[in-house]
């Protein structure tokens, strides 16, 4: 059979490196067209930056302020960390509601998805900074440099009083995610609310599993948690709530009122997508 150019070059190099390439050529092609025609006001990323959060941009970031502040209590003055901020799904609407004696900083592992934010946001909202950080994850940044599992956030002991992770942990492998709560716990200050979105396996979310309604697998256990992909594991990470809840108690971090659950697997009842957990520092 005649294989494509396509077809060979993915089988040498993979299909990870070859969406890799093409994303960053649209982006050099985007700024290429910004640098001949003019920058573009528009706050929208363009599309070829899917996977770290382009789908439903503003849609999702205005359900999520509104989990920010009703569930977890944000507030306009507050001083934020969002960890994992993609192409600033979050940080957008976080920025518009912020007071000037509020702050955000976003750090990320994609070096272009920071820019992005850096060129964008930060100008006009010039309390809100973004950082690039140099942390291995086989899906999203295959040449970092350092070990989630060993990495130190960029800032002091109690320096925020709202720290959120929204699709982050589900694509951290357990030693990571570790080392991640551990994280976030040290840097909030005293009562300071951190929401973190999952999987998260139960005996209900287990059960439509089985039942094949989830609409993600989850066939195959790696690391004691369960995963959509068996060479690249950070595709879609699902973790036992058990483990989840004995790590918060670890982190002296209590769980506010109950789980918000998420459609993900299938559930009627449902709050959002992925399960919401809402925690304060003790
Ligand atoms: C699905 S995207 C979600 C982005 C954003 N939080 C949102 O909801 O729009 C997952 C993000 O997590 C980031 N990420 C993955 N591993 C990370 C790590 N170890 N440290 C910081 N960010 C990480 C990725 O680079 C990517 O931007």
């Amino acid at each position: 059979m005649k294989k494509s150019l396509l077809d060979t070059i993915i089988r040498y190099v993979g299909a990870g490196t070859v969406i890799e390439a093409l994303r960053k050529a649209c982006y050099f092609l985007s700024n290429i067209f910004e640098a001949l025609f003019g920058v573009s006001d528009s706050l929208e990323p363009p599309r070829c930056m899917s996977v770290e959060g382009r789908r439903n941009y503003s849609k999702i970031g205005n359900e999520f302020l509104g989990y920010f502040v009703e569930l977890g209590g944000l507030k306009k003055t507050d001083r934020i960390l969002d960890v994992g901020s993609g192409i600033g799904r979050m940080s957008l609407p976080i920025a518009r509601y912020l007071s000037k004696e509020g702050s955000y900083e976003g750090i990320d592992i994609i070096n272009y998805g920071v820019r992005w934010c850096q060129k964008k946001i930060t100008p006009r909202y010039p309390n809100v900074w973004f950082q690039r950080v140099d942390v291995y994850n086989k899906t999203y940044h295959r040449k970092g440099k350092q070990k989630a599992s060993e990495y130190k956030f960029p800032y002091g002991d109690d320096s925020f009083d709202f720290v959120l992770l929204t699709s982050v942990f589900t694509h951290m492998l357990p030693v990571d995610l570790e080392n991640y709560l551990s994280e976030i716990s040290r840097v909030l200050k005293k009562d300071g609310k951190c929401l973190i979105t999952y999987f998260l396996l139960n005996d209900e979310s287990l059960d439509y599993i089985e039942k094949k309604q989830s609409r993600l697998a989850f066939n195959y256990w790696y690391e004691e948690c369960r995963i959509e992909d068996k060479e690249v594991p950070e595709v879609a990470i699902a973790y036992e709530e058990s483990r989840i809840r004995k790590l918060y108690e670890q982190n002296t971090l209590k769980i506010v009122d109950s789980i918000h659950y998420g459609a993900w697997c299938g559930r009627e009842k449902f709050l959002s997508f992925q399960d919401i957990i809402v925690a304060q520092k003790l």
